[in-house]
């Protein structure tokens, strides 16, 4: 089996593409300092713990399984956190990249997938985006996500370097074999929100409802982890097979308000809550929709689960059928799987 580090592998959307990597014939290695990680969702290849700022660990590393390739997760990613403190996001995100590209070129690596986010767009001014759109990101998370953008293309131009860099819209959903799924502590996103509220835990708010959208709440393109996993392996393939750079967007091309979002968790569980309109959430974009056609055109890529109701189903049968998973990482330590 030909040997990838996958950097963050204890996250969300890392811990899906090791299982998506191991089904596909590939050793993926996680390198995840489980700051945020959890190891309960390392179950597809090797742990090592260390810190991308940890040049020694990670030249140890590179050169003990010498992998074809590097899948590149590893990044702080609550974009509340990087209003507040910008300083933790250069340093981890950017900085963290830097580090990982000098000790791959160190020890001849030159091929890396890397984890980047619609975020870089901003405000978009027109939806669906497309690749060629202006970055403007408007949080310092976006920002460090460009930054890094900036940084493989100044190094594929100095040096042996190829990338493909991966813009997600929104993940979600979760492992539909129900092995691994999302849980973030704290948790700020939605759809995990919306499902502790539909397990009684809690009500919802739906931050603005005089968004310029058709029903006056945010519309986002949300798109199943498995997905996200499937382009990663599809992005892995490409560049061993000697594929240009390029940057992709992923998502379903289709978006979802959050009042839509709502009534489809009531509907997947069956479950009715509280639900209550609160002010905007500051630098929430209204409307952020893929155009994914590049994707499909150079991957081949179309999401299998692109439906919300799926989406939704799966996530709640992660959380209520393989709960105990759920349950361990949530209250293991605070994580961000
Ligand atoms: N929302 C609510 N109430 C909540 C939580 C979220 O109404 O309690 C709304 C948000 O305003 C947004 C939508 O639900 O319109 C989705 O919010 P999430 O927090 O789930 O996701 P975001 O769209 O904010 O974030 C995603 C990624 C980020 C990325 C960002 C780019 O998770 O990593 O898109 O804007 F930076």
């Amino acid at each position: 089996m030909t040997p990838i580090l996958v950097t963050g592998g204890a996250g969300f959307i890392g811990s899906h593409t090791c299982k998506a990597l191991r089904a596909s014939g590939f050793d993926p290695i996680s390198y995840d300092s489980l700051e945020r990680g959890n190891p309960e969702a390392v179950q597809w290849g090797a742990l090592e713990i260390g810190a991308l700022a940890d040049g020694g660990r990670l030249r140890e590393v590179l050169a003990r399984y010498r992998p074809a390739a590097i899948v590149h997760f590893a990044a702080l990613a609550y974009v509340g956190e990087s209003n507040a403190d910008p300083l933790l996001y250069y340093k981890n995100n950017v900085g963290g990249t830097a580090m990982l590209l000098d000790a791959m070129h160190d020890c001849g690596i030159g091929k890396i997938v890397f984890s980047s986010s619609c975020a870089v767009y901003g405000v978009p001014a027109t939806v669906p985006i497309a690749e060629d759109a202006r970055f403007a990101p408007v949080n310092p998370y976006g920002a460090t996500k460009m930054f890094c953008e900036q940084i493989l293309q100044d190094c594929a131009a100095a040096f042996a370097l190829n990338f493909i860099a991966l813009r997600y819209f929104n993940a979600a959903g979760a492992d539909p074999g129900g092995d691994i799924g999302e849980c973030h502590v704290p948790e700020t996103h939605a759809i995990p929100l919306l499902l502790d509220a539909a397990a009684g835990g809690r009500g919802f708010t739906i931050f603005g409802d005089d968004y310029p959208t058709a029903d006056g709440t945010c519309v986002r393109d949300y798109v199943h982890v498995s997905d996200l996993a499937d382009a990663h392996v599809r992005a892995l393939r490409a560049l061993l097979d000697g594929a240009d750079d390029m940057a992709l967007n992923l998502g379903t091309g289709r978006g979802w308000s959050v009042r839509e979002l709502v009534a489809t968790v009531r509907e997947v569980t069956a479950c009715e809550f509280p639900v209550q309109f609160g002010p905007r959430r500051a630098g929430d974009p209204p409307a952020l929709i893929a155009d994914p056609t590049r994707a499909r055109a150079k991957l081949g890529w179309r999401p299998h689960y692109g439906e919300l109701a799926t989406q939704v189903s799966h996530a709640w049968a992660w959380r209520q059928g393989g709960g105990k998973t759920w349950k361990r990482m949530r209250d293991s330590k605070p994580s961000d799987v």
